[in-house]
């Protein structure tokens, strides 16, 4: 299939009228995205990404306006979330629409939905009178995409558009937040820091740890991983045990004799969130046979960081 890396929003339009894909950019990730009221062309997102049908896709929203035609029974709690955090990299979990197809929820009765925060994006879903269902547009369990050129190495010759939004700006995916039962939970850390939802709706619970479970939906042990081994710790004592034939991913230090990307020299979480996989598809690529890296700070977009390392680093 020939395809078109662009910014034109007809084609993207009409593509997706006809439940064709287009790969579409958000702050977070790209996405793989269809018609998320068309069960035939959501079908092809999970055979182009060799996804299990098991793990449910987010429906993309243009506005809040839109949320009760995807959703219902949606609690207070979640309506302040909307209001404060959207358009930005927040998923709420709610009790599903019956208009949305089981095979966008997996067979669940809840859907995940969030409103992306980029300008291109937002003007496709306006223009549409569908939401667009769209998980990340990577083969199932590599590192997502952060730009339009990655999607366009991996997923290039199986759909006929990427929409080129330039390189995201948040660079880790949405934090998900389940809002459907009496206590909202955190079931993944991702772009929207815990500290700030609880500014907004007091003390969450995060239950956003690594199993193995498919019934824990996206919290796979080993995800977003490169292909050649990834392993966490600290970066002299790894180097100590593992020699010369290594990448460095670091956080703020530079190893100056070793193949080494840093991903933030001030120390900044947000710039390091933006960078991290893109650094890990180079190193990924290079001659080295393991990557070594770091974890950084656990506070802020620190904790999304450091929940994706450790999935990459998971075999
Ligand atoms: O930032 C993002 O969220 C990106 C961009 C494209 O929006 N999307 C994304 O999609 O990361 P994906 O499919 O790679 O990850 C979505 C995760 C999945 O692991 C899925 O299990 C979880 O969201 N999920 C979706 N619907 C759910 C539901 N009803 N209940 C629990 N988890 C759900
Ligand atoms: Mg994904």
């Amino acid at each position: 299939m020939d395809t078109r890396i662009a910014t034109d929003l007809l084609e993207a339009q009409s593509l997706l009228k006809s439940g064709k894909l287009v790969a579409i950019p958000t702050e977070t990730v790209y996405g793989l995205a269809a018609n998320a009221l068309n069960a035939d062309a959501v079908i092809h997102i999970f055979e182009t990404k060799n996804r299990p049908h098991f793990d449910p896709l987010i429906v993309h929203v243009s506005g809040l306006d839109q949320v009760d035609t995807v959703a219902s029974h949606i609690p207070e709690s979640a309506y302040k979330l909307m209001e404060e955090l959207w358009p930005g990299p927040l998923t709420i979990v709610l009790q599903k629409h019956e208009r949305i197809p089981h095979i966008v929820t997996s067979g669940l009765d809840t859907v995940g939905v969030r409103m992306p925060n980029h300008a291109l994006t937002l003007e496709l879903l306006r223009s549409l009178n569908f939401p667009l269902a769209a998980p990340s547009a990577n083969p199932f369990g590599y590192i997502s995409p952060t730009s339009a050129q990655h999607v366009a190495e991996q997923l290039g010759d199986r759909i006929p558009l990427i929409l080129d939004g330039g390189e995201c700006t948040i660079g880790v995916e949405s934090t998900i937040i389940d809002c459907s039962g009496d206590t909202p939970t955190i079931l993944r850390l991702g772009g929207t820091a815990v500290e700030t939802i609880e500014e907004i709706i007091g003390p969450v619970q995060v239950n956003a740890i690594s199993t193995s479970s498919p019934q824990a939906p996206g919290m796979l042990h080993s995800h977003y991983a490169p292909r050649k081994p990834m392993l966490v710790g600290n970066i002299h004592e790894l180097l100590h045990e593992h020699g010369s034939d290594v990448s460095i991913l670091s956080f703020k230090d530079s190893f100056h004799n070793f193949r080494n990307i840093r991903l933030s020299e001030t120390g900044d979480l947000h710039e390091a969130a933006r960078k991290l996989f893109a650094a890990m598809r180079k190193l990924d690529a290079d001659q080295h046979s393991i990557i070594i890296a770091e974890f950084v700070p656990d506070y802020g977009l620190g904790r999304a960081i450091n929940d994706r390392l450790k999935r990459a680093a998971a075999k």
